[in-house]
């Protein structure tokens, strides 16, 4: 039986770094590392930087209904060991509610939410004592945001569920982990605001990809529920624990992004 290693959104951003970092890792040892995005040509470049490692590439929309049935119908043929899996796929849109359009708000629901939670409860199957899910999801899921709300409430889904599934999962020997990142200097902004520059406030707070990955990989070890890299991104998860969220959100006055 293989032991293998999925990586979803792994053609840009973050999950190209889970992807380099599982490579230079000398913790993580896999047959094979599957690699799923929609950019085929990306994931090639990918498999050819590290060709040390066994690759396989899955060129699947995570929002159509058909290739997230293509992908359980391969773990029924591959019957692998699943050893680490992580959801990283995902996209925001930045503006007014109805001013996105319908279809690329339920395109940020089916990948956020509909394909983590097929991809998690297919895969479990074939997990094991030892394994790990890693569930990326996002500082915007600590309170509601004006202005990017499908996007907030999408990840809000992420960390409870995955938080949830932390305890569910525990006697299985099966560790969860939900990543909460702020905002990251990778493609996300240029889909989120359709190539605008993000707010200057949220340039202040970026932090590198290879940060927020370290991070994740380090805490999925030490048995962690959630994942928050950087000291504004904590405090950030401990005001929206402690103020009520209609005074922080009089105080953004729908203006946040
Ligand atoms: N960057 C940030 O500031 C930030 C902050 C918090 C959380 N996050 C979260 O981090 C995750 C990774 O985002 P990123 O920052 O690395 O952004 P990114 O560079 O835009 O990467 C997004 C990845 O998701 C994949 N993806 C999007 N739609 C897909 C679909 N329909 N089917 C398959 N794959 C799809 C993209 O691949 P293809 O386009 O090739 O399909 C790409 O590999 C997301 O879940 C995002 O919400 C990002």
């Amino acid at each position: 039986m293989k032991n293998i290693a999925i990586v979803t959104g792994a053609s840009s951003g973050l999950g190209r770094e889970f992807v380099r970092q599982i490579c230079r890792s000398k913790v993580y040892i896999f047959d094979e590392i599957w690699i799923i995005a929609r950019r085929k040509e990306r994931l090639k470049a990918i498999a050819k930087k590290y060709k040390e490692h066994t690759f396989r590439i899955f060129t699947y929309d995570l929002a159509l209904k058909e290739d997230l049935e293509d992908y359980k119908e391969l773990l029924e043929e591959e019957n692998p060991n699943v050893k680490l899996l992580v959801n990283n796929a995902g996209l925001g849109k930045i503006g007014q509610f109805d001013a996105i359009s319908l279809e690329e708000t339920m395109n940020m629901v089916d990948v956020n939410m509909s394909a983590l939670t097929y991809l998690t409860y297919v895969t479990l199957k074939y997990m094991k004592k030892s394994s790990e899910i890693i569930q990326v999801a996002s500082s915007a899921a600590f309170l509601p945001q004006p202005q990017f709300a499908v996007y907030a409430a999408t990840k809000s889904y992420v960390l409870s569920v995955s938080r949830a599934l932390h305890h569910e999962l525990k006697p299985r020997g099966i560790q969860v982990m939900a990543v909460c990142p702020g905002p990251v200097e990778t493609e996300f902004f240029k889909v989120a605001a359709n190539n605008q520059v993000p707010k200057s406030f949220k340039k202040f707070f970026f932090e590198p990809a290879h940060r927020v990955v370290g991070r994740a990989f380090m805490d999925v070890r030490a048995g962690k529920e959630v994942s928050i890299q950087g000291f504004s991104m904590k405090a950030l998860q401990v005001i929206g624990k402690m103020i009520p969220h209609r005074w922080i959100l009089s105080g953004m006055n729908g203006k946040s992004s």
